[in-house]
């Protein structure tokens, strides 16, 4: 079985689109050795990421992921165990705002920060998924 995080975090207000672009290559790297899979949105100041793999590296991950200035308030939503990746075929996928459809941001009544209060872990896991819908089911494009 595998695990799967589901998170909600706000990016510290220095982060630039540069900063992101180097989290990616970061996590490509060590998620390429240890066996994680996962998206990153990153939208009006949070982040929001779904890191899937073996138990303890997932938590390896996470714990660095944790100590990194570049965000804070890390709200984890969900933690569940799942047989088969969502993203089975990404060391770590990106969407910003420019790549999500405007449909997306209606259809899941999007709200920044998507607060715990107000949308539930499938309600964003729902958001988040649906921001790579095109990549993951490229027969859909
Ligand atoms: C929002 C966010 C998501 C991140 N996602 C990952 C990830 O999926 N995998 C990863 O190895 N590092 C990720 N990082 C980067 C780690 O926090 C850390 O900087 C990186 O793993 C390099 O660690 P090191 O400086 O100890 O070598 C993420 C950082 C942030 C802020």
């Amino acid at each position: 079985m595998l695990k799967q995080v589901l998170y909600s975090s706000v990016a510290n207000p220095d982060v630039t689109q540069r900063d992101v672009y180097e989290i990616i290559r970061a996590s490509h790297n060590y998620n390429s050795k240890s066996g994680i899979t996962g998206g990153l949105v990153y939208l009006d100041g949070y982040f929001f990421q779904l890191l899937e793999g073996l138990p303890r590296e997932v938590d390896a991950s996470m714990q660095r992921i944790q100590r990194d200035w570049r965000h804070h308030d890390i709200v984890i939503r969900r933690e569940q165990r799942v047989v088969s990746p969502v993203f089975a075929d990404d060391w770590m996928a990106l969407r910003c705002e420019m790549h999500i459809p405007s449909k997306v941001f209606q259809e899941h009544r999007y709200e920044p920060g998507m607060p715990a209060d107000q949308f539930s872990a499938d309600d964003l896991f729902a958001f988040l998924v649906a921001c790579f819908e095109n990549e993951l089911h490229p027969q859909m494009v």
